[in-house]
């Protein structure tokens, strides 16, 4: 089976954000803020094998660097992704992402009746419960998201 570096370059600079959940690599370019309107060089391998035959995405982003704000973000649609800065052709740093214990201001409660959706200063916040496969519920009012809800809002 060929390996991905078959599929698509190594990249000089930038960021390449490797095990992506499968089929969600176009939320992480969502969270990005990429649309492809900026002029990045941008990869995005969907479904590829990775270890023991899962499937997983991932996006090379040419000359970007991503911040650990937006590291954040992506922790809540692909939990196991890795983010890894290039330089050089050189791997410089390699971080898992990591899912931070509250979210503030980031989600929207989908319950309308939800203080944080009826009182203009009240913003949403969400408690994680699961990490694995991601489960976080409103400090609010208790409804609880999993990833699919999470992923829609992006
Ligand atoms: N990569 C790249 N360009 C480079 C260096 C690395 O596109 N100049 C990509 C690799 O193809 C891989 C990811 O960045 O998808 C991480 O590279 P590396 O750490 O070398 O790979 P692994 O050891 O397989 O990573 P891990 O252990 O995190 O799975
Ligand atoms: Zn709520």
């Amino acid at each position: 089976m060929p390996k991905e570096e078959f599929r698509v370059q190594k990249i000089r600079e930038g960021t390449v954000i490797d095990h992506i959940s499968a089929g969600i690599a176009l939320a992480v370019l969502r969270i990005l803020g990429i649309t492809g309107r900026e002029g990045y060089i941008v990869s995005v391998l969907m479904n590829v094998p990775g270890k023991a035959l899962r499937r997983k995405d991932i996006v090379k982003i040419e000359g970007r660097e991503i911040s650990s704000g937006e590291a954040d973000k992506i922790a809540l649609v692909a939990p196991q992704a890795t983010i890894n800065i290039i330089r050089g052709y050189r791997v410089v740093k390699k971080e898992k992402v990591k899912l931070v214990d509250e979210i503030k201001g980031i989600l929207k409660c989908p319950n309308p009746t939800c203080v944080t959706n009826t009182r203009e200063p009240v913003k949403a916040s969400f408690h994680v419960e699961r990490k694995g496969q991601v489960l976080i519920r409103c400090y609010y009012c208790g409804t609880t998201l999993e990833e699919e809800d999470i992923i829609k809002q992006f």
